[in-house]
């Protein structure tokens, strides 16, 4: 999604602004463009596609500034072009937005009845021109207000205005916006690692806040206009560097990242001295008689497999839904219902507003979170976090294989709360938990085994991934991955279904990617491959030792480390990561940043 950055610095801020971006690039974007205050007045440089085209475009035409605000435009209004690139600009106003008005036609309208012209198909522009004709009567910081209270949707913007060379505006409702203290400097960003160069003392600001920086200080007001201090914390991600290491693609290196993030994960729930299990924050999980997990994509597969073990481990009634789906059906909750959100970002735009949802009903909310300063992680009731670091990598992988070990954990603590545990059995399965990280180390030792498989899947124009029980949202997972970083196309099913529909599309051209490591479905799926194999399928098996013996002739086979069904998910994930890795390496494609998508899906 896109990212924002402003600095009213004691020096020059172009490269800084470009520095900035770069570490935004993560979050997707298909634009990119500066503005600064040079000699009095605001010039901006734009260009169409990576930040090295901008930075072609300030080789040619430096912007010598010290004030100034950059932007990555992920496209909703208006094509990707160097018009409907940020920042947009009416009249004194220059600006870069974050997130979608709503009312942005019904503006749009009005204002060109006042005479105004528009240069772009921007939502954006509307901010710029409303805020340019609110000036004409009132100083910037009421004309700022009067201009947000004219606004539906969700937005962060940053702003300058020619003739105030020391300032900058923003606002926040619905896309988050820090503010960063510097040393004589000031800045906002769209995330702590936007201004993670310059600073790491940060103020998060609150849902509807608006803010004035300058040099030395921030004027932060909320929603009602008052004057009011958001806390400025020391926070660590923005010190930390995300680097690449010695990895050709951040994805290649989260995968790698794997066994420490599940080992994070794990410690947040799990005492290994006394092999104890809890669910942070004192919630007491007896108090439920059903889970509902909502989430999006990769999070929402991750849901898939939580379910499965809140189930089995805890008896425990789970439901889990797409929060695009769950949030507009007005579904029929219980007051005794756990909510629990599942987010990487913490930011994702239906997630948190069927978290909301379920908040205004009077349930209790969870977070399972990655981003623990993230908006859903700050407004469930409960953060249940996960430790994956930042994610880079527009596919997620670590924060996949973070969310199931804090699920599994979460799982098992239900089960030892509401008392389905015997003597020495949470000891027992905690113990077998804290293996999770060195099987999902052992499983990435596969990785020169499955570039072998790349170069012949990288042909196929489908392909087919199937599973059962926790295996089956991993086959929906393998699909997803491959989708979005290798463009081929590609689906998951239950392998129980397969012969109600997709039989019909088998024959030697699809792969088919069976995850099966041995547990007491393996035969029924085993029946489900020599079907696949009887139609000339070509079957790869991912699977352990004791599947690899009876693996089905004709199958190539994949052996990955054998451990206890519970585990299965999170040990079987790197596999499947590697696989659609390879293959988007093998296809030339952009692994890190897939045409189309965006790291965090901040609007509808
Ligand atoms: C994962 O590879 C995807 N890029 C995507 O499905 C993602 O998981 C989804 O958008 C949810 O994001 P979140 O975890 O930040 O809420």
């Amino acid at each position: 999604m896109c990212g924002i950055i402003g600095i009213v610095g004691a020096k020059p801020v172009q490269d800084r602004l470009i520095d900035s971006l770069k570490r935004l690039e993560y979050r997707g974007y298909d634009s990119a463009g500066v503005a600064g205050v040079v000699d009095g007045h605001v010039e901006r440089r734009r260009a169409k596609g990576k930040i090295r085209a901008l930075e072609d475009v300030l080789a040619a035409e430096p912007l010598p500034a010290s004030v100034g605000i950059g932007h990555t435009r992920w496209a909703t209004h208006g094509a990707p072009s160097q018009i409907n690139a940020h920042p947009q600009r009416a009249g004194r106003v220059t600006l870069v937005h974050n997130g979608i008005i709503e009312n942005y036609a019904e503006l749009r309208e009005a204002l060109k009845e006042k005479g105004r012209t528009f240069e772009s198909e921007t939502d954006t522009e509307v901010i710029a021109q409303l805020l340019d004709y609110e000036l004409q009567t009132r100083p910037p910081i009421e004309a700022l207000k009067a201009t947000l209270d004219q606004l539906t949707g969700a937005y962060a913007i940053a702003v300058l205005i020619d003739g105030e060379d020391e300032l900058i505006m923003g606002a926040r409702r619905g896309s988050p916006l820090v503010v960063g203290y510097g040393d004589g400097e000031m800045f906002l960003g769209s995330d702590a690692l936007a201004v993670g160069p310059f600073t790491n003392q940060i103020a998060y600001l609150d849902e509807g806040d608006y803010v004035a920086i300058d040099r030395k200080a921030a004027h932060v007001f909320d929603e009602a206009g008052r004057a009011v201090q958001r806390p400025v914390r020391t926070v660590a991600a923005a010190a930390a560097l995300v680097e690449k290491g010695n990895y050709r693609h951040f994805m290649e290196k989260e995968i790698h990242d794997q066994p420490d993030a599940c080992q994070h994960t794990l410690s947040a729930y799990i005492n290994p001295t006394t092999g104890h299990v809890h669910a942070p924050g004192g919630v007491d999980l007896a108090r439920f008689d059903r889970v509902q997990i909502v989430a999006c994509g990769t999070a929402s597969y991750a849901g898939q497999i939580g379910r499965y073990l809140f189930e089995k481990l805890a008896g425990l009634p789970c439901d889990v839904e797409v929060a695009s789906e769950f949030r507009y059906r007005q579904p029929a909750v219980t007051p005794a219902t756990l909510a629990i959100a599942v987010s990487q970002s913490g930011e994702t735009a239906d997630t948190l507003a069927a978290l909301r949802w379920c908040k205004a009903q009077g349930l209790t909310t969870a977070a399972v979170v990655n981003v623990h300063e993230s908006t859903m992680a700050r407004e469930a009731d409960v953060l249940f976090p996960t430790h994956a670091g930042p994610e880079i990598g527009v596919a997620s992988t670590k924060a996949f294989t973070s969310q199931v070990a804090a699920l599994t954990a979460l799982a098992l603590a239900a089960a030892a709360a509401r008392g389905r545990l015997k003597p020495g059995e949470e000891a027992h399965d905690t113990r077998l938990l804290l293996e999770a990280p060195r099987l999902i180390a052992e499983a990435i030792q596969l990785e020169d085994q499955i570039r072998t498989l790349a170069p012949e899947l990288a042909k196929a124009r489908d392909v087919l991934y199937l599973g059962r029980g926790p295996m089956y949202p991993l086959a929906l997972e393998g699909a997803l991955k491959l989708k979005e970083i290798s463009y081929i196309h590609a689906e998951g099913y239950a392998a129980g279904e397969l012969k109600h529909g997709p039989i019909a599309l088998i024959d030697e051209t699809t792969p088919v990617i069976v995850i099966a490591p041995s547990d007491p479905l393996f035969d029924k799926t085993i029946s489900n491959m020599s079907e696949v194999a009887a139609r000339g399928g070509r079957v790869i098996l991912i699977t352990d030792e004791e599947g690899a013996r009876n693996a089905p002739a004709g199958a190539r086979v994949i052996v990955g480390p054998t451990c206890d069904p519970m585990l299965a998910p999170m040990v079987y994930a790197p596999p499947i990561q590697l696989l659609a890795y390879y293959v988007a390496v093998q296809k030339g494609a952009d692994v890190d940043q897939p045409r189309n998508l965006a790291k965090s899906v901040t609007v509808e």
